[in-house]
């Protein structure tokens, strides 16, 4: 395949009417342009450039990671402008691709397709059949069916207008034609700019062959303008993923309620309630459950575990047969051994909880070592910050942690050991201790228990 792929995306984007370039937008948790280059980088072009304009520096600080030619369109006249300032840092190949940094859905395989089936010296494009056309280019056939044109909506028409077949804004464009047609684009329509559509009527008039391939799905090339495209663009892929995961054997209680920002990869027999946000790089595997109203990023979730709702998951690997939640939150680089729980208000940072272990109530536990089989009772803390750096807890095996508890970091408590409920352990603990330093409990007689004030006049106003 020997093409190169040339991305418009210096347009203004007014109709989103926002201070952020339209293809920094995001779309499943990434940036427009992003979906649009990891296509792009699946096709092994020879070359891909990214036409850029407004705000272009900060599209480009963007992706600065990534292999691109930017090439800046100072003034914006237009998709054949764009395509007119990018052609001197073309490389020579067969066919340029060109995609808009707004059509950001179209899928691997078909675009691949398309590409493949254009042949050498044709021109090729996609079309689509849409119920709401407004806005788009239409595609204007012969009386024998063939495409002969490109009408903007602002040109076409009434009659045009009633068309409802349309252009998504994706072509395979013979490298050898390009500088000829470029040339010969004219700006003498409604909106005054330089049609890259122009480019149809061009090819009928030298006689190049024009390979069309109808798209059935419209949502993958619908175009994003205005913040209303977005969401509608943003529910097409969620329920694309919703309905592929379905089908491959997941429980989805709402799939209109459900997101995925990244890749995911989710075994059968998993069951997600509603309002489950999955970002970033997320694997779970069969027969574990999710409660609503959960937040899972770049986490694995191994066989059988149970997360209950309202939980915040991050950067974490959860072992088999675990329960989470409800309301706890498991931040980067904990992992969490199998049938161990945390529960309900538990804030769990860079900690290993050994096998079997339990945390159930109201603690905060970070950067923590804990062995197996440890109960940690309601109100633990793990005072890991002195105020300048942070400081580990070791927490052996069989241990038991009496509720209300500070471990002041560094301190180890050994295998069995115990310490009581109120305890600020502050040194080590060796194996098997009973560690208390609580004050000794004393009682008054006669104790005189506060009385309630009696109401006067002026607090009647507040009775019920
Ligand atoms: C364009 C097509 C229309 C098609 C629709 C599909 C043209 C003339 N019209 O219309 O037929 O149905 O897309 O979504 O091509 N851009 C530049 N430089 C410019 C102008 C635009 O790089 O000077 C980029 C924009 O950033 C955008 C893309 O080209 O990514 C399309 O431009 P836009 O203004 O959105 O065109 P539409 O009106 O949507
Ligand atoms: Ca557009």
């Amino acid at each position: 395949m020997n093409i190169a792929v040339v991305v418009l995306a210096a347009g203004y984007g007014t109709r989103m009417k926002s201070r952020i370039p339209k293809v920094l937008h995001q779309l499943a948790g990434k940036p427009l342009l992003e979906h649009i280059l990891s296509l792009s980088s699946r096709l092994s072009s020879k070359q891909t450039i990214v036409v850029t304009g407004h705000k272009g520096y900060e599209v480009i600080q963007s992706f600065k990671d990534w292999t691109i030619d930017w090439i800046q369109q100072v003034v914006q006249r237009g998709t054949g402008d764009a395509l007119k300032v990018a052609m001197p840092h073309i490389k020579s190949v067969d066919h340029i691709l060109v995609l808009y940094g707004d059509v950001p859905l179209i899928q691997f395989n078909i675009l691949n397709q398309f590409v493949q089936s254009v042949p050498k010296d044709a021109l090729g494009l996609l079309t689509t059949h849409v119920s709401r056309p407004h806005g788009l280019g239409r595609i204007i056939r012969n009386d024998t069916g063939h495409i002969i044109a490109i009408v903007e909506e602002k040109d076409a028409t009434p009659e045009q207008k009633q068309i409802s077949e349309i252009n998504p804004g994706i072509y395979m464009i013979p490298y050898s034609k390009i500088g000829k047609w470029l040339s010969e684009l004219t700006a003498t329509n409604e909106q005054q700019e330089l049609y890259l559509t122009d480019f149809i009527a061009n090819a009928v008039r030298d006689c190049v062959c024009i390979v069309s391939r109808p798209i059935s799905f419209p949502n993958e090339v619908q175009g994003i303008n205005n913040r209303v495209q977005l969401a509608n663009a943003e529910r097409a892929y969620q329920q694309c993923q919703a309905k592929h995961l379905m089908l491959s054997g997941v429980t989805l209680y709402d799939p209109m309620r459900f997101d995925v920002r990244g890749k995911v990869k989710i075994d059968p027999d998993v069951t997600i309630d509603v309002n489950v946000i999955l970002e970033g790089e997320v694997t779970i595997e069969s027969g574990v459950t999710i409660g609503h109203n959960t937040q899972i990023k770049n986490s694995t979730i191994c066989t059988g575990t149970k997360i209950l709702s309202n939980c915040v998951i991050d950067s974490a690997k959860i072992g088999m047969r675990f329960q989470i939640g409800p309301f706890a939150r498991i931040r980067p680089g904990s992992h969490l051994h199998t049938q161990a729980q945390i529960g309900n208000f538990v804030e769990v940072k860079k900690t290993v909880v050994g096998q079997g272990s339990i945390a159930n109530h109201l603690s905060y536990l970070g950067d923590a070592e804990i062995g197996k089989g440890v109960n940690i009772g309601a109100g633990t803390i793990t005072c890991n910050y002195d105020g300048a750096n942070k400081h580990k807890t070791i927490i052996e095996d069989d241990v038991f942690i009496g509720s209300d508890t500070q471990l002041i970091a560094p301190v180890s408590i050994g295998r069995g050991a115990s310490i009581a409920a109120g305890t600020t352990v502050m040194k080590d603990v060796s194996p098997n201790q009973l560690a208390l330093n609580k004050k000794k409990q004393q009682h008054v007689e006669n104790w005189d228990k506060p009385k309630k004030k009696a109401f006067s006049k002026k607090d009647t106003k507040y009775k019920f």
